[in-house]
């Protein structure tokens, strides 16, 4: 299948790429200046000649998005699969009386708007009904779990969550499955290197849900890798 990632230059989002290669699909990695792809990115290329394609994506820019879905409808390009990774931890350590709402509306920009404008404007372009949209969240955006700290990230991520609940219910009749992901604590240059998980383990769990390999509950919306459910 067509798989669309945002965020694939780095992280998880690469990860997501090298899986989705070895596993056969056609991979459009989404990054924000694809000319200076890193040297992973590269080795993919020349690994999957003719599986990949480096697309300028920046989530925060609406009008490119927009030609981006203009110049994939005109190759007759259908999508399999939408994964919103591309995402920014901003103010981690910073309590509420310090917070600089600049970061706020950063991190909307990046975490929310972004994968709102993604959807807006691809979805014409996804392959209905065995098709997935997967919203990259965080446990951070549990509101069970709720803690005193990461303001930006967190309320972020609760609001995607809210995102996958609309786009099921507008999507979830005619077969097309969307749901959040914690994709775990990874070993990224947000989670750091001592994170447990290794983000290669949670692409891999990622993809079973895009191939509707892993058993999923049909009542679960938010769930980890593993597919396990996830605390709204
Ligand atoms: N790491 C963890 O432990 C953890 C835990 C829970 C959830 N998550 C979630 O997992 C996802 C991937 O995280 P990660 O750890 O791989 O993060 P990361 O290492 O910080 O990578 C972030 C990715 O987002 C991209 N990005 C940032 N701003 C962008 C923009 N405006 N347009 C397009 N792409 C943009 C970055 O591209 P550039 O290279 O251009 O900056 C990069 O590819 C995120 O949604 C994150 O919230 C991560």
């Amino acid at each position: 299948m067509n798989i669309l990632i945002t965020g694939a230059g780095r992280g998880l989002g690469l990860e997501l790429a090298a899986e989705a290669l070895e596993r056969g699909h056609y991979v459009l990695a989404g990054m924000r200046e694809p000319q200076d792809k890193s040297e992973a990115m590269q080795a993919l290329e020349a690994a999957f000649p003719g599986k990949l394609a480096s697309v300028r994506l920046d989530v925060r820019d609406e009008d490119g998005i927009a030609e981006l879905a203009a110049s994939l409808k005109r190759e007759g390009m259908q999508l399999g699969a939408i994964v919103n990774n591309a995402a920014v931890l901003k103010a981690r350590d910073t309590g509420i009386e310090e917070l600089d709402m600049k970061d706020v509306e950063h991190s909307f920009d990046i975490n929310l708007y972004g994968p709102m404008r993604v959807v807006k404007h691809l979805l014409p372009l996804l392959l209905q009904p065995r098709a997935s949209i997967v919203n990259i969240s965080s446990e951070a955006g549990s509101l069970t779990h709720a803690y005193p700290g990461d303001y930006p990230y967190g309320i972020t991520k609760a609001a995607l969550n809210m995102f996958t609940e609309q786009l099921r219910s507008l999507l979830g009749a005619g077969g097309v499955q969307v749901l959040s992901v914690h994709p775990g604590w990874m070993r990224t240059d947000m989670g750091g290197e001592s994170a447990p998980t290794d983000p290669r383990r949670s692409a891999a769990g990622i993809l079973d849900l895009i191939e509707r390999k892993a058993e999923l509950h049909p009542k679960f919306h938010f769930v980890d890798y593993e597919g396990k459910e996830m605390p709204i």
